[in-house]
């Protein structure tokens, strides 16, 4: 038998500076981008893209502290032992050297910050822009059902700093953050659905970053016509994986699908004892690099699996038939997006996953996965119960691939949903929470410092980390670079890692 493998816990971490897109920033950027007004730049980031505030690391921090802060909540906030950890797998698109592998880094603070040597754990970074962690998940998973990791867990992290050049269309659309998943057997948060896995790769250039970039190149809007296309794809694969085993279920045990959208209504009719693949999907999580994606992805999702939706497949035809040029994707999707029907199952099934990356921004690898906490602490704050409830994962990354998977809300869900505070700690200070605020002045000095990846061992002066905005305190920090080449030791630009008390 199938052993049960999924998320048992997670945690966000977050840089705690901040810009806010409703103040000083649209006034700045308006005249300098072209664009009519501040307040109708404002309403374009706010409500077009979706974007409140972005996360803007400090002058301390990197992909690797944000990685080892994640790691450190998930440990503490759950009691692990660290021996425990038969596996350390890190998903990012912005590592922090070319060679070594960034989980070797955060596993050497997470050593020396419990004074335990781990020399057991597996410790790769997968990198494919912003799908890397769910690749890494992926492997780690198969690893368990293949008994291959003898430890109790693994500990998957999406760690990411969204960066692109000042004043371009992707400025608004940066951020910062990671996020740790805890996965185990028999996990208490998630259980993954084995065999249906649903995956596309193609070859394309819709976003890069050269090796000698700290910026991203994108070309937006045919990124944004890429990922549509991979994530249907993807969903193809997975709906007949679906489709193809539960006939071979159905052969074994007699006819015996499940009743209605989630399993809780009764059915009417001997065709609507089996509900469709969409009835049976509670919650539909996007990649998000930034919200309105989410929404552009659903209605792309929306309209492929509505056709054999019995409640909606009227709505589907009606919004087709108004339609000038009705085999037009784009303009079905774009209607649809306007319906009644779409904004209602939108809201419903989507929306709350949406909460957090409205006050970060775009976190790359682990947008998912943000989605995925942010609709855990949504469902919380309302008193929704998910037991039971299938949450549908469409993981994309450009260059391109998309995965697309599921897993059932395990019954203990609330055991590690009760500690799902993150949202308070998205507040100012001022508000109880923990983040700062910083002017476009301060966020364009760290944004623009050339880190040590421009120096070599040639002579060229190492550039250390940018100045501090908050001095660190009770954090994984990038103490200094290494800038030795001498008979006894050459660690130019080595990354020494430190934690602050
Ligand atoms: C996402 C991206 C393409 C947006 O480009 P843009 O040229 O700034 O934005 P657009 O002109 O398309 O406007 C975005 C939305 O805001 C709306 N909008 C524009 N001005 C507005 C205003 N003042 N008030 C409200 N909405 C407004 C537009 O109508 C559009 O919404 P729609 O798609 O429903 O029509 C750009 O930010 C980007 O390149 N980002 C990085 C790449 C990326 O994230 N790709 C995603 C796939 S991985």
């Amino acid at each position: 038998m199938t052993k049960v493998i999924g998320i048992d816990a997670y945690a966000v971490y977050v840089p705690r500076l901040y810009v806010d897109m409703a103040n000083e920033w649209p006034v700045v950027r308006a005249p300098q981008m072209g664009e009519e007004s501040p307040e109708k730049l404002r309403g374009k980031v706010i409500s077009g893209v979706g974007v409140k505030k972005m996360a803007v690391p400090d002058g301390h921090e990197d992909s690797a502290t944000m990685a080892a802060m994640a790691a450190k909540r998930l440990i503490d906030e759950n009691g692990i032992d660290p021996s425990d950890i038969g596996i350390l797998a890190i998903g990012t698109e912005t590592t922090v050297d070319q060679s070594k592998s960034m989980a070797a880094y955060v596993l050497g603070m997470l050593e020396d910050h419990y004074g335990k040597s781990l020399p057991h754990v597996g410790t790769p970074q997968v990198q494919f822009a912003c799908i890397g962690a769910t690749y890494a998940l992926e492997a780690a998973v198969n690893q368990f059902r293949a008994g291959e990791n003898t430890r109790r867990y693994a500990i998957i992290i999406a760690t990411d700093i969204s960066k692109y050049p000042l004043r371009s269309a992707g400025e608004y659309t940066q951020g910062a953050g990671a996020v740790a998943l805890l996965v185990c057997e028999n996990p208490r948060l998630l259980e993954l659905e084995p065999g249906v896995t649903g995956t596309v790769t193609r070859n394309e250039r819709d976003f890069f970053r050269p090796n000698w970039s700290s910026t991203a190149v994108v070309d937006g809007k045919y990124s944004i016509d890429v990922y549509l296309d991979c994530i249907e794809g993807a969903l193809s694969e997975y709906t007949s994986r679906r489709a193809a085993k539960r006939i071979a279920h159905d052969g074994h045990n007699g006819h015996n699908g499940r009743n209605g959208h989630d399993g809780r209504n009764g059915s009417n009719g001997a065709e609507t004892t089996r509900s469709s693949i969409y009835g049976e999907l509670d919650h539909l999580l996007f990649h998000v690099p930034f919200p309105r994606m989410a929404e552009y992805a659903a209605a792309r999702v929306f309209s492929t699996l509505w056709e054999s939706e019995p409640s909606l497949a009227g709505e589907l035809h009606k919004v087709r038939a108004s339609l000038e040029n009705p085999d037009d994707r784009r303009e079905l999707q774009r209607a649809l997006m306007k319906s009644e029907a779409f904004r209602a199952e939108f809201s419903r099934r989507t929306e709350p996953s949406l909460e957090l990356s409205r006050e970060i921004g775009n976190v790359y690898s682990a947008s998912l996965y943000l989605a995925f906490a942010s609709l855990i602490e949504q469902a919380v704050k309302r008193g929704q119960e998910l037991e039971g409830q299938r949450v549908l994962f469409c993981s994309y990354g450009s260059g391109a691939s998309a995965k697309v998977f599921s897993g059932k809300v395990a019954p203990r869900w609330r055991e590690v949903a009760s500690r799902a505070r993150f949202a308070e700690e998205l507040r100012p200070v001022a508000d109880g929470g923990r983040r700062v605020e910083i002017d476009v002045n301060e966020y364009e000095r760290l944004h623009g410092h050339a880190e040590v990846e421009r120096g070599h061992a040639n002579g060229v002066a190492i550039i250390g980390p940018p100045r501090s905005v908050l001095p660190p305190r009770g954090e994984f920090v990038l103490a200094r670079l290494g800038d030795a080449v001498t008979p006894k030791i050459t660690d130019h630009g080595y990354r020494y890692y430190a934690f602050t008390g």
